[in-house]
């Protein structure tokens, strides 16, 4: 078979640079075209030091794109949509990384992202990117929009427990702490070393754009509110969601075990982490940081019918690069883990 020939749109990027490194090691991927404006004719690795020597591509503009099977986009909020015209003669098939397309309701979109929708028509034909829940709708599908990092970690840990109809639907809050690298490469006050040094930030205690697609995959034609909040922290890649889940009914953490087994059970990529005693006894994003895993842990609290799930995964690949590459990976009926087998590093 010829290898999938892909391209990468916003490739100087932190989405885009994390696929480039996943796309060139995949045994079935020839990598075309990586594109950057700002970086026009130079060499990958003056952006990704991490692969020098590992290519010899150098960045191209938008407009030298030539046609390929596989056309990734990791590009800002609204310049997807923006451009889309000019992507979609040029491959089969698109993953766009941003969160154009993730929205199936042009309402909602407006709703949350306070613009009217530019290709209102095409939000139905995006498959919502996270693979556990839409996989058999990937198999057919031409174009998807990998979900969002915070959203990732939150619908995967609450996502059995909505379909089960096992809590408080409108009683569920999250935390989630979140790693520098998900507001991107570009440098604003922000992220300024000095300022973002050892920070622990409230930067979105409510209102986060996420929540629209937590509350889409989780309402199961019902209405819900998840109530959500988003801190900065000291660390560069990673998400912790500390979800606070009140039950419905009576139940065991040995429910609990089960109900996520029966769930993610035969997942490559998720991991039930729950120990009696040790460091380790729930998830952790640095243990995570380069790999695809999203690990789940919870605890049930008796005296108030409260569940806390915990939940970690590294923003770049699980909650953006890796989930792309695993929905690629169904689109094409690839094994699930190529590409992906990065089992991360110890210490770290
Ligand atoms: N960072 C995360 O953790 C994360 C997680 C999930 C999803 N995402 C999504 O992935 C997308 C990329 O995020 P990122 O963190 O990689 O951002 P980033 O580091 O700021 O990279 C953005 C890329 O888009 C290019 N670009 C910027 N403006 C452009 C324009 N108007 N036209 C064409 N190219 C343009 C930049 O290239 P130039 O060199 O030309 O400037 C760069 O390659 C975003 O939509 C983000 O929401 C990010």
């Amino acid at each position: 078979m010829n290898p999938i020939r892909v391209s990468i749109v916003g490739a100087s990027g932190f989405a885009g640079g994390e696929l480039l490194r996943l796309l060139l090691f995949h045994p079935k991927v020839q990598v075309m075209q990586v594109t950057s404006e700002r970086y026009f004719g130079k060499p990958v690795s003056k952006v990704h030091p991490n692969l020098r020597k590992q290519t010899s591509l150098t960045f191209c503009g938008i407009d030298d794109l030539q046609a390929c099977d596989v056309l990734f986009l990791g590009l800002p909020h609204g310049s997807a949509q923006k451009q889309i015209e000019h992507f979609l003669p040029l491959a089969e098939r698109i993953i766009d990384l941003s969160a154009d397309f993730r929205l199936n309701d042009a309402e909602s979109y407006k709703k949350w992202y306070g613009q009217a929708h530019r290709r209102p028509e095409l939000l139905q034909q995006f498959v919502y990117g996270i693979p556990e829940l839409h996989r058999e709708e990937m198999k057919s599908a031409r174009y998807v929009s990998s979900a969002g990092c915070n959203a990732t970690a939150t619908i995967l840990a609450l996502y059995p427990l909505y379909k089960e109809g096992w809590v408080h639907a409108d009683r569920t809050v999250v935390e989630v702490k979140v790693g520098s690298s998900e507001g991107g490469n570009k440098v604003s006050k922000a992220s300024h070393h000095p300022i973002r040094h050892g920070c622990v930030r409230s930067f979105k205690p409510t209102g986060h754009r996420h929540i629209a697609e937590m509350e889409q995959e989780l309402a199961f034609g019902q209405s819900l509110t998840i109530h959500f909040s988003a801190t900065s922290v000291e660390m560069v890649r990673g998400v912790l969601a500390t979800s606070h889940v009140f039950l419905n009914r009576s139940l065991s953490e040995k429910d609990v075990w089960k109900l996520y087994r029966h769930y993610y059970g035969k997942e490559p990529f998720i991991r039930i982490v729950k120990e009696r005693d040790g460091l380790y006894r729930f998830p952790e994003p640095k243990l995570l940081a380069g790999t695809n895993f999203c690990d789940i842990g919870f605890e049930l609290d008796a005296r108030s019918n409260r569940l806390v799930v915990i939940s970690a995964i590294d923003n770049l690949m699980k909650g953006a690069a890796g989930q792309a590459v695993q929905a690629f990976n169904i689109m094409y009926g690839f094994e699930k883990t190529t590409g992906l087998e990065f089992p991360g590093l110890h210490p770290i």
